[in-house]
C-alpha cells in the first residue's frame, strides 16, 4: 500500500492551499500558514491531500497516528561545506586563547590547513566522513542541502571533493546541490600570483567540472584579504560560460560591492552579510537574489548576527542555512539556526521556520518542488516530539523535538 495518512496532527506547517509561492518576503514572513488538528496523504514520494481531521476520509491507508505532534516541512540548508577532511579543533582552542580567525589564517590554519588535510584524504575516506555528516544532519530535520567544493584548492583535490558530492547526490533520497569554491582562499604555492590561480580555476578546474557535470553553482570567498570584487567577475563571468549560478560568500568581515557583483551577475544567493550597509540594502531591494543568514557562524565566531529585522524590514526574504565547516562552524543544526535567529537576530518563530523551508528551498533552486506543504509537492517533513505548539522549536533550544524525518514520504529512521 503506497498511500500513507498521517492524522490527528496538532499543527500542519507551512501549508499552500493554493499556488505555491517560490518564496516569502517582508512581512509574508510573519505569516505561517498552518492547520490545527489536521490530517496529510502521500502517495509514494509526493504530497497528495491534507486538511482539517473532520474533513479525513478513511481510503484504506496505511495510518500514522501524530497526536499531539507537529509536522513541518524538512528544512533546506542552502549553504555547507559538509564534505571535508578531519576537524579543526585545535584553532577553536587557539582562539579561545586570544587568537583571531584572522591570525590563524595568516599562520597557515584556516581554509589551508582544511585543504592540506583533504589533499591527504582518499575520495573514499573523504566520502565516509561526508556521509556520516549527512546522516547526522538528516536526522536532524534536514531535508535538501547544498555543499561546497572549496577545500581542494588543486585541480585533483578539488575534483575529488565534488565527485564526492556526486557520490552523495547517487547514494541518499535527499535533494542535493554542488556548488563550486575553488575561490575559496588562495594556496601556498600562489601566495603571490593570484592571478595564477585565478587562471588555474578558469582554464584547468571549470572545464573539467562541466565536462563531468559536477556542479550546479559557483561560489568565491569576496572579502577583504581573500578575492576581490574584480576577481569576483572574472570568476562569475567564466562560471556562467559552464552554465554555472553565483551563489556567493560576501560581506562575512567587510563590505566591499561583492553584493552588487552577484546581482550584477543575477546571483540566485548571497551568504553571510554580518555587515551590511545601507547601499546594500538598496542593492538587494532590485534583485530576485536572496539573502541568505548563517547565525551558527556568528555564534561560534563571536562575530555580528546579520542584521535580519533591517533586511526583512525592508521587504525583503532571508534564508537561513547553517555554514557547516570545520573553521567557522563546526554544526550542521538547522534547529539551533532556527532558535539562534530568533534569539539573536530578533527573528519571529514564524520568519525564522520561513527562512529555514521555503526560503531555503529557494535558495537551492528547489522551492518548486521543495519547500512547503502542497499538493504535488515532495513528501519531505518532520514530525516533532509530543510539542505545545511550534513555538517550542525555536524556545528549547539545544533540545531535539524531532521524532521523525520523512524524505520522498519514506522515514529515514
Ligand atoms: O563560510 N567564509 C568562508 N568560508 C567558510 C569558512 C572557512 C573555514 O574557516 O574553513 C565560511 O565561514
Ligand atoms: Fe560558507
Amino acid at each position: 500500500m503506497s498511500y500513507k495518512a498521517f492524522i490527528n496532527i496538532k499543527q500542519l506547517l507551512q501549508v499552500e492551499k493554493g499556488t505555491p509561492k517560490l518564496k516569502v518576503s517582508g512581512t509574508e514572513m510573519n505569516t505561517l500558514p498552518l492547520i490545527n488538528n489536521a490530517y496529510l496523504v502521500t502517495h509514494h514520494d509526493i504530497i497528495v491531500d491534507f486538511g482539517e481531521m473532520i474533513d479525513f476520509q478513511n481510503n484504506n491507508y496505511d495510518i500514522i497516528d501524530c497526536s499531539g505532534k507537529i509536522i513541518s516541512p524538512t528544512w533546506y540548508d542552502s549553504h555547507t561545506h559538509i564534505v571535508y577532511a578531519g576537524n579543526r579543533e585545535q584553532e577553536f582552542v587557539d582562539r579561545i586563547n586570544g587568537l583571531s580567525y584572522e591570525e590563524i589564517a595568516n599562520n597557515g590554519g584556516g581554509i589551508l590547513n582544511s585543504a592540506k588535510k583533504l589533499q591527504n584524504t582518499s575520495e573514499d575516506d573523504l566520502y565516509q566522513q561526508s556521509a556520516k555528516r549527512l546522516e547526522e544532519v538528516i536526522a536532524l530535520g534536514t531535508g535538501g542541502v547544498e555543499i561546497k567544493s572549496g577545500y581542494g584548492l588543486t585541480v585533483e583535490a578539488e575534483l575529488k571533493m565534488l565527485r564526492v558530492i556526486k557520490r552523495l547526490k547517487e547514494n541518499y533520497p535527499l535533494p542535493i546541490k554542488a556548488t563550486f569554491l575553488g575561490a575559496h582562499a588562495v594556496p601556498q604555492q600562489f601566495k603571490n600570483n593570484k592571478q595564477g590561480y585565478l587562471d588555474l580555476i578558469c582554464n584547468q578546474m571549470l572545464p573539467k567540472i562541466a565536462e563531468e557535470n559536477l556542479a550546479e553553482y559557483i561560489d568565491i570567498f569576496c572579502e577583504t584579504g581573500y578575492f576581490s570584487v574584480a576577481d569576483t567577475e572574472q570568476i562569475l563571468v567564466a562560471g556562467k560560460k559552464h552554465n554555472l549560478t553565483p551563489k556567493i560568500h560576501v560581506n562575512q568581515f567587510t563590505s566591499i560591492g561583492g553584493i552588487q557583483k552577484g546581482i550584477e551577475h543575477n546571483a540566485l544567493t548571497v551568504d553571510h552579510l554580518e555587515i551590511l550597509s545601507d547601499e546594500d540594502l538598496e542593492a538587494l531591494k532590485k534583485s530576485e537574489t536572496m539573502p541568505v543568514a548563517l547565525p551558527s557562524c556568528s555564534y561560534f565566531l563571536s562575530i555580528p548576527y546579520t542584521p535580519a529585522r533591517a533586511i526583512i524590514d525592508n521587504g525583503l526574504a532571508l534564508a537561513l542555512a547553517t555554514d557547516y565547516n570545520p573553521g567557522s562552524t563546526p554544526s550542521g543544526n538547522m534547529n539551533f539556526v532556527v532558535s539562534t535567529a530568533c534569539i539573536k537576530m530578533k527573528m519571529t518563530p514564524e520568519e525564522a521556520i520561513n527562512a529555514a523551508t521555503i526560503n531555503g528551498a529557494y535558495a537551492m533552486g528547489i522551492s518548486d518542488t521543495h519547500g512547503s506543504i502542497a499538493k504535488n509537492k515532495k513528501a519531505n517533513f518532520i514530525i516533532t516530539k509530543p510539542i505545545n505548539s511550534y513555538n517550542v522549536i525555536p524556545y528549547a533550544f539545544g533540545t531535539n523535538n524531532i521524532e521523525c524525518v520523512y524524505i520522498n514520504g519514506e522515514p529515514t529512521t
